[in-house]
């Protein structure tokens, strides 16, 4: 491939990556299933821990899609609020006896408290799409590595196809629930899962905003 092509791909992917934001507010209109479907599709392109997974038949990664408005969609809104009230419950009174982890969590517990207050766990529900990946547990355990990097790729081809995306991080804490896994149709406990709601965006975000590379970086002897 000649300089240029190379020197076009580089231009294309540092705008990319550059112009990857997290976007909270969506507009109402529902994205074409094909402008959905090549985001899933990089999400499988995404590396995958082999030796972990092994070599069955039966795929390692799937994708759930809920469309906002559909009975799925309105039968797991309930059950990740009230996943999210239980993370709140739980976190409250474990600050109460450990003042560290008060320090560290302040903030986290105040967004948990926020979104039991709405009573709306943010990107389930609030955007065209909210999608659950699934990665099949093996050994050792780097199911969320893996799906971290496949939603990565999945927020990479949003963002050129220019669809807002939304991560949606308490979707791992719905493995092992049972109702939600059965919305999904797998057994409980033996997929992680992550998620993230995608649609167009409402805002236009400026690029991100990073420290300069060196500031961050030791070149080591
Ligand atoms: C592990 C992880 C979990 C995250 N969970 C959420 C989430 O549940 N909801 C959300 O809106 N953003 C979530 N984010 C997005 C970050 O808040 C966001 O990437 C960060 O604030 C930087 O903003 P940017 O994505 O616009 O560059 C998460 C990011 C990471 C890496």
């Amino acid at each position: 491939m000649c300089t240029e092509v190379f020197e076009q791909r580089n231009v294309c992917l540092d705008q990319i990556l550059a112009e990857r934001r997290s976007h909270r507010v969506f507009r109402q209109e529902f994205p074409a299933e094909d402008e959905i479907r090549p985001v899933l599709n990089a999400g499988l392109l995404a590396p995958f821990a082999a030796a972990a997974v092994g070599n069955s038949k039966d795929y390692f990664r799937r994708f759930f899609v809920m469309k906002r408005g559909s009975q799925s969609l309105n039968a797991a809104m309930p059950l990740v609020k009230d996943q999210v009230i239980r993370m709140a419950e739980g976190l409250e009174k474990d600050m109460e006896k450990n003042p560290a982890l008060r320090a560290k969590a302040g903030m986290f517990a105040q967004r948990l408290s926020m979104i039991r207050k709405s009573g709306i766990v943010p990107g389930v529900g609030t955007a065209p799409y909210y999608i659950v990946a699934a990665e099949r547990k093996g050994f050792p355990p780097v199911e969320l590595q893996s799906l971290a990097h496949c939603m990565e790729n999945m927020w990479l081809k949003a963002t050129a196809l220019g669809l807002g995306f939304q991560l949606v991080s308490v979707t791992s804490q719905m493995s092992t629930d049972p109702a939600f896994c059965a919305i999904l149709g797998i057994p409980p406990g033996t997929w992680e899962l992550m998620g993230c709601a995608i649609g167009h965006s409402e805002d236009e975000l400026s690029p991100s905003i990073r420290p300069p590379v060196d500031e961050v970086t030791r070149w080591l002897e």
